[in-house]
């Protein structure tokens, strides 16, 4: 069985009514609207955030919940969406889940529009049947994620970042929703607000690994769905570059920063940059932060008696790290 397909195992059912829910939660009496939401949920990803929500609620009630559980992960699934409509227009990528994106099949105005459509929508699902707890915890996290998207923006431009500043952007534009995912989950029933904020930490833990995982599939040549090999392009400056800009002589610093600065577009030298970067063991020193990452969520997972979702998170943490998309 495939990694993923044994993680749902406990909540085979409950994925089948989430997707049915997801569906509806996006509908629109705009054609338009409508069509592109069909053409969203036909492409969807591995839906990983509804199952941290399931698996969290889950481990911590003894494996019963109710329609709130259900709200909380068709919010987050419509934020997650709606973020990777809105990053795709700013990282001008074109594609998204082994397919085009929005903005490459229907420019960047209508991507704008959807994206602020599903945002809404995602939180008027909360307002709606009075889930403020949901909401405050999903409203902290869209802060968020829009200032580690505009920290990224600026520290590319300036190219004066550091690995806190990294860790900080990574904290900020996704493992802040992963955190949520956790944290409603065990907020949608019934946790005490400790329990939360323990679930939360356990979720952002998860989070900065599995965004440390997305920046090592770009140094990378695997099919993911999406470009490999852009973030250099776009002045994004990740871990292993970090690692090797703290760990060569002056000269190559100064050779690597004007290859990013003026030759980022320049494919020959990006992949000039990526051999020196794996060269210098950049690559090494990303995987063992991330394995970091991952040994301290496991350890908050210890806390908690055994169980098949126990069971099923701890599977999760692992796949974050050993995933092929
Ligand atoms: C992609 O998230 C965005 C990042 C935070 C790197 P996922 O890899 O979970 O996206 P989908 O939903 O499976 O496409
Ligand atoms: C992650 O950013 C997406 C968000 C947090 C909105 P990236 O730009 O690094 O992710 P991908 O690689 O396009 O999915
Ligand atoms: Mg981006
Ligand atoms: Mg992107």
């Amino acid at each position: 069985m495939k990694p993923v397909a044994q993680i749902k195992q406990p909540i085979l059912k409950e994925m089948e009514r989430f997707e049915e829910k997801f569906k509806e939660a996006m509908i629109s009496k705009v054609p338009l609207l409508n069509r592109i939401t069909h053409y969203i949920v036909r492409r969807k990803g591995k839906q990983m955030r509804p199952m941290f929500v399931f698996l969290v609620a889950k481990m911590v009630s003894d494996g019963k919940f109710e329609e709130r559980t259900y709200r909380g992960a068709s919010v987050i699934e419509l934020i997650h969406t709606a973020t990777l409509v809105h990053d795709d227009v700013v990282d001008d990528s074109n594609r998204r889940r082994g397919f085009f994106s929005l903005n490459a099949l229907w420019k960047n105005k209508i991507a704008v529009l959807v994206g602020d459509f599903l945002l809404s929508k995602g939180l008027l699902l909360s307002i709606d049947n009075g889930d403020f707890d949901i909401l405050r915890l999903i409203s902290v996290a869209v802060r968020e994620m829009s200032e580690g998207e505009l920290l990224q923006i600026e520290k590319a431009r300036k190219l004066d970042i550091t690995e806190d500043i990294y860790f900080e952007i990574i904290r900020k534009k996704t493992a802040t929703l992963i955190a949520a995912c956790c944290g409603i989950g065990a907020a949608s029933v019934g946790s005490s607000a400790d329990e939360v904020e323990k679930m939360r930490t356990f979720g952002e833990l998860i989070g900065i690994a599995f965004q440390i995982k997305d920046d090592l599939f770009d140094y990378s040549d695997a099919k993911i769905g999406k470009p490999t090999g852009i973030d250099i392009k776009e002045q994004k400056m990740t871990l292993p570059l970090i690692y090797a800009l703290n760990n060569c002589k002056p000269s190559e610093k100064k050779w690597l920063i004007n290859s990013i600065k003026n030759h980022n577009k320049n494919k020959k030298r990006v992949k000039e940059v990526i051999a020196f970067v794996k060269e210098k063991g950049g690559i090494e020193y990303t995987v063992s932060k991330m394995e970091t990452y991952q040994q301290q969520a496991l350890a908050i997972l210890d806390s908690y008696p055994s169980s098949v979702y126990k069971q099923s998170l701890e599977q999760m943490v692992n796949y974050v790290i050993e995933r092929k998309i």
